[in-house]
């Protein structure tokens, strides 16, 4: 855990203000603009992963499946129109990438909060993302181990064929596949987990995100004006 929290402080907001000419991602940006924002999407996330348990795993493949199209630019929030089709219907996101409500109720609050639109709807769901995966961490501590999430019990029901999610069991089947010995690896190593963990979401957060005059901060994150 120590080693996660450690990785995660350089875990990296993408900044989307117009105003500043030579932006970078760095992990205090809302300092400035928004001391609050940060703390107002926490408490969202963890209200609504306290509402139903599984939003927690769902905020975190929302992240996944924005920043694998096409960088994590919050595209995956925008809807359909009868002249745009997007990443949300998309085989697979339709049906079944969900957390849009709980999205469009931070980008509510937190511009409550900021006073104005400055936080970009992709650095919620980033931010969403990371508070998450504490969250989850936080909330299910007195849980049974078969039904805790990555990584506490996660790999050790893959390599025993009790997979939570059938996605997942594809990766341990038994027969020898590529990955079996990672998952072996990870279900002895829970420290190793949390380390590459944090370092995979930090290179994919990373994914060719909008800095500077080169993205705009939406008022409604499903609209793109
Ligand atoms: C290309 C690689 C991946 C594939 C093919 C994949 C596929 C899937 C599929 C098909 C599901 C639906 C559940 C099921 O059928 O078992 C799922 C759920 C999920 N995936 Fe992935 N996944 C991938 C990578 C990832 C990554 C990198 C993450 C985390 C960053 C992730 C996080 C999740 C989570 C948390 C769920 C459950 C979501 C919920 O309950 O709402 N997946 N994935
Ligand atoms: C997405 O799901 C909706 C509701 O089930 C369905 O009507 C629509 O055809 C689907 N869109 C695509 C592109 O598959």
């Amino acid at each position: 855990m120590a080693i996660l929290q450690a990785s995660f402080k350089f875990f990296l907001l993408v900044s989307f203000v117009e105003s500043i000419a030579f932006a970078e991602l760095t992990p205090d940006f809302y300092d400035e603009v928004c001391p609050e924002a940060l703390d107002v999407i926490k408490e969202i996330v963890e209200e609504a992963i306290a509402a139903e348990p599984r939003m927690g795993a769902s905020l975190l493949r929302l992240h996944f499946h924005d920043c694998f199209v096409n960088g994590c630019d919050g595209s995956i929030l925008l809807d359909d129109t009868p002249t745009f089709t997007g990443e949300k219907t998309a085989g697979p996101n339709n049906n079944s990438v969900r957390g849009y409500d709980v999205i469009d109720q931070i980008k509510m609050e937190v511009n409550t909060f900021c006073l104005g639109n400055v936080v970009s709807c992709a650095d919620i769901v980033a931010v969403a993302a990371r508070d998450s995966v504490f969250a989850e961490d936080h909330t299910t501590k007195s849980s049974s181990a078969a039904e805790t999430p990555p990584p506490r019990g996660y790999y050790s029901n893959l390599v025993q064929m009790r997979g939570l999610l059938h996605a997942d069991q594809e990766l341990f089947k038994g027969d020898g596949g590529d990955v079996e010995d990672l998952v072996q690896f990870y279900s002895e190593n829970v420290d190793e987990f949390w380390g590459d963990f944090g370092d995979a979401m930090i290179r994919m957060g990373n994914l060719s995100p909008l800095m500077g005059e080169d993205g705009v901060i939406r008022e409604n994150c499903r609209l793109t004006s």
